[in-house]
């Protein structure tokens, strides 16, 4: 199915652009990872997914009417040539929701992370771009169909229109519709996400093309969707219990059997560097000694931390640059 005849269920035919709108989404951290895609064409999993939203931290996008031929997109206040990766991407996405008619706009997007370094900012920046869209084109789609708009750009991205913990159900239907984001009920005050940056330089894979070599090169991979499927039982378990040792065991061991499927692909893929590696034996050396500290780690060689409150300050004493984000706030 082509990702236009979706657009047909849930889109008008025709649309018009109204005034300039900005809109903001959240970039998200998956505790129980999607990797793998049944359909690329439509962004539809294999496994479903876990994710908790990271508050302020994302990509503020705004969208203005223009006269052009063309889209004009700025990235973190650079203009960028038309065939520059990320403008196509932008404007690829766009024509989705342009109906075939003369519409174009000046889009300027703000990442407060660092862009393409496994912090997930095409996830934010996909949802805050639908959002956009959505106000711009007056279009006043639900939830579900915002989330669905957003998937067609990036997987992920899916998860970034919902606050706190969210739940990406995989679905059945080969349209997709069944396939979007669920926002959680339960809160957590005092749950802290903390982000160790690595290297925030563009990754050399992008996280299509990782998935779609592990899924065909590792043998290893046939394992990935039910593990991922366990996981996201015991994390709900852990949500609702609010067990964080349950929670952060999860969440690790789901992010390290991931890159387990990656690293045995062929050629192989690993995303982790010496001090990504460093880090982790920090985070198991401070658990021996007690810490309740966990880390997830996505396609890229960043290291996230699960938390909560009360360590933050001894934390902080190990890892001094960790910029720390509290989701659901005190
Ligand atoms: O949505 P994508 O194509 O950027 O893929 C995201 C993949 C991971 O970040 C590794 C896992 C996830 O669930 O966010």
């Amino acid at each position: 199915m082509k990702r236009t005849d979706v657009v047909d269920r849930l889109l008008p035919k025709v649309v018009k652009a109204s005034a300039s709108v900005e809109q903001f989404a959240p970039s998200n951290i998956a505790l129980c990872k999607y990797w793998g895609k049944r359909d690329r064409e439509l962004n539809l999993p294999i496994n479903a997914s876990l994710s908790v939203s990271l508050d302020y931290l994302g990509s503020h996008t705004r969208l203005i009417p223009t006269e052009g031929q063309v889209d004009d997109v700025w990235l973190n206040g650079q203009q960028l040539q038309p065939g520059a990766r990320f403008s196509q991407k932008v404007s690829e996405f766009i024509d989705l929701f342009r109906r075939d008619q003369n519409l174009y706009f000046k889009v300027e997007t703000r990442n407060n992370i660092p862009t393409a370094a496994g912090l997930a900012s095409s996830a934010s920046g996909f949802a805050a771009l639908t959002l956009a869209l959505n106000d711009a084109l007056a279009l006043d789609l639900p939830p579900e169909h915002l989330s669905i708009m957003a998937r067609m750009g990036s997987g992920s991205a899916c998860r970034s229109l919902f606050t706190g913990f969210v739940e990406w159900r995989m679905g059945q239907r080969k349209d997709g519709l069944d396939s979007h984001g669920v926002q959680l009920e339960q809160q957590w005050p005092g749950f802290c996400i903390g982000l160790v940056e690595i290297d925030a330089g563009e990754k050399a894979t992008d996280s299509r093309s990782g998935m779609q070599r592990t899924v065909e090169t590792a043998h290893l991979y046939q394992s990935w969707p039910l593990q991922a499927a366990v996981d996201l039982g015991k994390l709900q378990q852990a949500i609702a219990e609010r067990d964080f040792e349950l929670l952060g065991q999860t969440a690790e061991q789901n992010a390290l059997s991931m890159h387990a499927t990656m690293i045995a692909s062929w050629p192989p893929l690993l995303y982790w560097q010496p001090e990504s590696v460093a880090a982790m034996q920090k985070v198991w050396q401070l658990r021996s000694q007690g810490l309740q500290v966990y880390f997830t780690m996505d396609a890229g060689p960043n290291l996230k931390l699960l938390f909560q409150r009360a360590d933050r300050a001894t934390l902080l004493q190990h890892f001094p640059n960790l910029e720390t984000v509290e989701p659901f706030g005190c």
